[in-house]
């Protein structure tokens, strides 16, 4: 056993880009290295380097190296040393060193970790088991935690998978970071290094299978998925994952006959398309021999399906089923997202929401025992809250899984800090009392216990993009590190787990920790707050990008996720006495207490009932009323975010420091964006006046279409409510450079300036403001190279966004004045500037 002493230095403050995610192994500061017990030998029983247990070994070496400065060897072998880490499975273990007394029960990729004695055990039931049983042990060193611990760790459930959304064009559904670092003008790319590092990353949250393609596999540019070329391509794909015990699946396509095959058919029934699968999986297999499996999205959004054919959704999946079969363990995870997109609003009765249970529930039985149903959480589509999909408790005899979403669609895309798990726990810790019974869905359902399975778990839309950061914005991480916790133990608690990630990230310090912790927890109801509440889903564009606000969107159209927002009403009513009946499908004691108002909770009061807009909540407050007072206080909790951050200035790399600064800042002005817009919205719809005298009322700020103009015009906005006053203005023209001016009548003192302005795509107009004629600062309309989503070529909620000059000295009577120099096809449009007193949000 070494002791350290010497060689731990102060691990601070190296520039960092955030590519090891959790997995940095930062050196430990000196006086917590000092307690170290390091064994003086790695020990892994498996020297092939394909496998798991050869790729732990040489994790174990370089995290201790990191952690620690001790270079420690790699033997497959014993080697007499006592002091040694051993990683292998069971029999390895067994054969090298003897049966283990008192081993407590493993099951599925469970492990064993023993540090107790001179030495450490890591013994996997698998050899993927050793591998996570290797990254346990690395998280506690790197935490600084040399504790002597004896315990078994055993997954939840067996599937705990990931899905990206990936085109074989590199573009990304839903992917707010890059491109696709799999695929690249149709093939798959040669360099598969950040590959491996993903699978890393998966592979140390206990992820095991990843598909690697989007769901949406009949889009034009998906359909070379299956020709030799691509099919070599997967191949290497899967080797690179391999060492990390992270396994390949793919999503089909399922007219891929008549695509791929020259047949005239699709339909699962027909001889020549069942040759064609069966033809197909083999030659998949011959490339990767330990194919997971595939995703399926049929019937649904305009992708084909089985009932295209006139054949049930079992009868396509089971068409799978019957092709992997053959070849081992392979699974075919049948997504039950499937609904109609041309739904009418006219008809009361009408709702999406109960298209999954309709769909599917009727076909409990019907599945082949290696399909499993994937569920989305919850029965519409990723929303800031949802009930659990009632799915969950209809399908008793069937696999099934929860399909989760880490990338941030409907959720701020990553330019928002929203912290998920708190959103994931309402789901994962809901009780649906089948039959009276307990029926906690992580805990009973997912893990198979309630209805006897034994192949659920876990699905999760991640999509990573080549961005170092893998997700765009590094406190977006904690999203992915917790997935994977939650998917092994479902009961896990989510403060605990981000801690945990933060400690790892961004080092032991206890104010970083805190912080990050704080603020994770604070995000997710914030952003519920400033997006849309009481259940009435985020009321994004559902049209568009699903980013920023657009209440109307929701309505009158095919896709279903109306509000039925009217001059006194809002809300669905999903009840079985007067509405779509959707309550209806959820055991009879959860069904009861969503029939009525009285017993359903504020938060989903406009998931399940259609009411005035001046309806008495819990709480007391009318519904109108609560939205706009949590508008404003979901807004007012992100206002803190920067300085909070700013408060670790040097105790976090200034790279990563920097980048999420400006991620934190850009969320403070586009959550007031949001907050305004959703309160014009429905202030102008309802006519009810904000009892606070808020809503509309802004003292300190100035309409850039009221300022003195010069080479500018002012412009509708639409959709209106993202604009102040409606009106923004841009240049006259796209060459000149346009003068917006305003004489500043509030009392001299030192303000916070904050400038609403868009940043459209097609241009990166430069804007200056002076005040007196100084020059006070200057920015670009370039968000559209800083942040990762897809922005808008309009002035709207998506462009919108702010930029702020902070204590500034204002005399009484000053002029302001702001230059917009437009580039391209960017107006340097400009909404309105605010001129707040210190402390005051707007
Ligand atoms: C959402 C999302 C789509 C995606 C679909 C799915 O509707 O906006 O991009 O294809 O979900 O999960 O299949």
């Amino acid at each position: 056993m070494l002791t350290l002493l010497v060689f731990a230095f102060l691990g601070l403050a190296f520039a960092e880009n955030g590519i090891d995610g959790w997995l940095r192994y930062a050196s430990l500061p000196r006086d917590v290295a000092a307690g170290a017990r390091i064994p003086g030998v790695i020990i892994a029983l498996n020297d092939s380097v394909v496998s798991p247990i050869f790729t732990a070994g040489r994790e174990l070496q370089k995290g201790i190296a990191g952690i620690t400065g001790v270079q420690l060897k790699v033997s497959s072998t014993t080697t007499g040393n006592t002091s040694s880490i051993t990683v292998g499975t069971l029999d390895s273990v067994a054969s090298a060193a003897g049966q283990v007394a008192n081993l407590p029960e493993l099951t599925g990729d469970g492990f064993y970790l023993d540090t107790t004695g001179s030495g450490a055990r890591i013994i996997g039931h698998t050899e993927r088991g050793a591998l996570y049983g290797a990254f346990e042990y690395l998280s506690m060193l790197a935490q600084g935690n040399f504790s002597e611990v004896s315990y078994a760790s055993n997954p939840s459930a067996p599937i705990r998978w990931a899905n990206q959304w990936d085109n074989l064009d590199g573009s990304i559904e839903r992917g707010y970071a890059g491109p696709s670092i799999f695929f690249k003008n149709g093939a798959v790319v040669s360099d598969l290094t950040r590959v491996s590092q993903y699978a890393r990353l998966l592979a140390s949250v206990g992820i095991n299978g990843l598909v690697v393609n989007n769901v949406n596999a009949a889009l034009a540019a998906n359909i070379p998925l299956l020709n030799s070329a691509n099919i070599a391509g997967l191949g290497r794909i899967a080797d690179a994952m391999r060492p990390w015990g992270v396994r390949l699946a793919l999503s089909l396509n399922f007219d891929a006959p008549r695509n791929n095959g020259g047949l005239a058919t699709s339909d699962p029934f027909d001889s020549a398309v069942i040759k064609f699968w069966d033809d197909k999986t083999a030659e998949l297999y011959r490339s990767i021999p330990d194919l997971a499996g595939f995703l399926v999205k049929a019937n649904s959004e305009d992708q084909p399906g089985p009932l295209t054919y006139n054949r049930t959704l079992a009868d396509g999946a089971n068409l799978f089923a019957k092709a992997l079969k053959p070849h081992g363990d392979g699974l075919v995870m049948f997504r039950a997202f499937v609904y109609d997109h041309h739904l009418t609003e006219d008809n009361w009765k009408n709702d999406r929401a109960n298209a999954a249970v309709d769909f599917f529930k009727h076909l409990d039985g019907q599945f082949d025992d290696n399909v499993v149903i994937q569920i989305k959480y919850g029965p519409i589509d990723f929303q800031v809250r949802e009930p659990p999909s009632p799915l969950f408790a209809n399908l008793l005899q069937s696999n099934v899984a929860i399909e989760l979403q880490v990338t941030q669609e409907y959720l701020g895309q990553q330019n928002h800090l929203v912290y998920l798990p708190p959103l994931w726990k309402t789901i994962l810790d809901y009780d649906l009392k089948v039959e009276g019974q307990s029926s906690v869905i992580g805990r009973d359902i997912l893990t198979g216990h309630r209805f006897n399975r034994s192949t659920n778990g876990y699905a999760s839309v991640i999509n990573v993009g080549t961005n170092t950061t893998w997700l765009g914005h590094h406190l977006a991480m904690s999203n992915f590190y917790a997935y994977g916790r939650l998917a092994w133990d479902p009961l896990r608690d989510e403060t605990q787990i981000v801690e945990e990630w933060a400690h790892l990230t961004f080092g032991s310090d206890r104010k970083v920790i805190d912080t990050i912790t704080d603020m994770s927890l604070e995000s997710w109801p914030a952003y519920e707050n400033y997006t849309g509440n009481l259940g009435i889903q985020t009321l994004t564009d559902i049209t568009g990008p699903h980013y920023g606000p657009n209440p109307a969107s929701q309505d009158g159209n095919g896709w279903g996720q109306w509000t039925r927002a009217d001059a006194t009403t809002i809300g669905m009513d999903r009840t079985v006495w007067n509405g779509t009946g959707f309550s209806g499908q959820y055991p009879p004691e959860i069904a009861a207490k969503y029939e009525k108002i009285e017993t359903t909770p504020d938060d989903l009061l406009l998931w399940f009932h259609h009411v005035p807009y001046t309806q008495r909540l819990k709480s007391g407050k009318t519904v109108i009323q609560h939205f706009y007072d949590a508008h404003y206080a979901g807004a007012e909790t992100v206002q803190s975010f920067p300085e909070r951050w700013a408060s670790l200035k040097g105790l976090i790399d200034d790279e990563r420091f920097n980048e999420v600064a400006f991620r934190l800042e850009y969320q403070t002005g586009h959550a007031i964006v949001w907050r305004d817009a959703i309160n014009e919205f429905y202030r102008n719809m309802s006519s009810i006046p904000d009892d606070q005298g808020r809503v509309g009322n802004h003292t300190w700020r100035i309409e850039a279409e009221k300022m003195t103009l010069s080479g500018y015009q002012a412009v509708s906005v639409t959709p209106f409510e993202t604009a102040s006053g409606r009106k923004a203005i841009t240049t006259s023209s796209n060459q000149t450079t346009g003068t917006a001016t305003a004489t500043l009548d509030f009392p001299s003192g030192v303000y916070n300036i904050g400038v609403n302005y868009y940043d459209v795509m097609g241009g990166r107009a430069k804007y200056e403001i002076l005040l007196n004629g100084q020059t006070l600062g200057k920015w670009e309309g370039n968000l559209e190279d800083k942040l990762g989503n897809t922005f808008s070529s309009q002035l709207n909620g998506h462009s919108a966004a702010r930029v702020y000059f902070k204590g500034v000295n204002v005399e009484k009577g000053a002029v302001l004045t702001i230059r917009g120099t437009p580039d391209g096809g960017e107006p340097a449009p400009l909404d309105y500037v605010s001129i707040l007193p210190i402390g005051r949000v707007d």
